[in-house]
């Protein structure tokens, strides 16, 4: 197969083009881990469950991204930003989510959960999980990253500890930029063959349906089973019952309309039909999300 040139994408208007200009990422050290108000959060069990679940996801990013530049190995641009730019971004989300729950919750045993969430996960990491054709591939991670984009905005909205604000807003825009370059990668690659909309789809559905029973549950599953309050007594809270309650309160506050847009982009619907299902399609988004 013939080897691919393609374009860094550009930033959208008005905004800085940070990651694809010069302007430096953010790295461990700007975060001042000795200023978390501990009190304000170390209570706070759904912000603990959703962090280290988190934490647990972001530090597996390397398993994912070897298969991914296997996948893409007859693009050299592509598979060279996911292994010099979106990797190393992904493992900081998850070094900088781990420091943070060990400040505020030393007494969770990271090391022993996540190596055993790990051996799980890594199994389910295969070339054969991604879509065969690269462009639909392309539009199965803009779904990942819309994911995790409105996720740590979630997560921003849920607290008002200031170093917690920093981190999620911090890795949001990491996870924009990261959709921006999957689509802007999904439109080069779509330029001449242009996929029937079925076929986008489908891949979005694909992803959609991942997201929503896999990844996720297996990280919490492996918080539930590590909980240092849980002692086996029977009124321990259910892995179920904690699942339902973390994706009510997700679900809840999700920004759904954001989350459509970006999900209907690689469609390229028309501009009138994009709004006409735009609003209905995000209250089915939050029904399915809260049920
Ligand atoms: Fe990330
Ligand atoms: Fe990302």
């Amino acid at each position: 197969m013939d080897t691919q040139t393609f374009s860094a994408p550009s930033a959208a208007p008005g905004t800085p083009q940070r990651n694809v200009g010069s302007k430096a990422h953010w790295t461990l050290d700007w975060i001042d881990f000795s200023r978390i108000r501990v009190a304000d959060v170390h209570d706070n069990e759904d912000l603990f469950y959703l962090l280290v679940s988190a934490s647990f996801i972001e530090s597996g990013s390397d398993t994912y991204t070897r298969n991914l530049v296997e996948h893409f190995t007859a693009y050299p641009q592509i598979a060279d930003w996911l292994q010099g730019q979106w990797e190393p971004e992904e493992l900081q989300h998850g070094r900088a989510l781990r420091t943070y729950v060990q400040t505020v919750w030393p007494e969770f045993d990271w090391d022993s959960a996540y190596a055993a969430f790990f051996a799980e996960y890594s199994r389910l990491c295969t070339v054969e999980e991604l879509e065969e054709d690269r462009a639909l591939e392309l539009v199965a991670r803009c779904v990942v990253e819309t994911g995790t984009a409105t996720y740590y905005q979630t997560l921003r909205d849920l607290t008002n500890e200031p170093v917690l604000s920093d981190l999620t807003e911090r890795i949001r825009v990491d996870e924009v930029q990261h959709y921006k370059h999957f689509y802007h990668y999904f439109k080069q690659l779509d330029g001449e063959r242009k996929l029937s909309r079925v076929r986008v789809l489908g891949a979005l559905r694909r992803r959609l349906h991942e997201l929503r029973t896999s990844d996720s549950d297996i990280a919490l599953r492996y918080v539930w089973a590590y909980h240092p309050a849980r002692d086996g007594a029977t009124n321990d809270p259910s892995f179920d019952q904690v699942c339902r309650r973390l994706y009510r309160r997700v679900g809840e506050r999700l920004p759904m309309d954001q989350a459509v847009k970006m999900l209907l982009k690689p469609l390229a619907l028309p501009h009138r039909m994009e709004q006409w299902v735009e609003r209905p399609l995000a209250r089915v988004a939050r029904r399915v999300m809260t049920a």
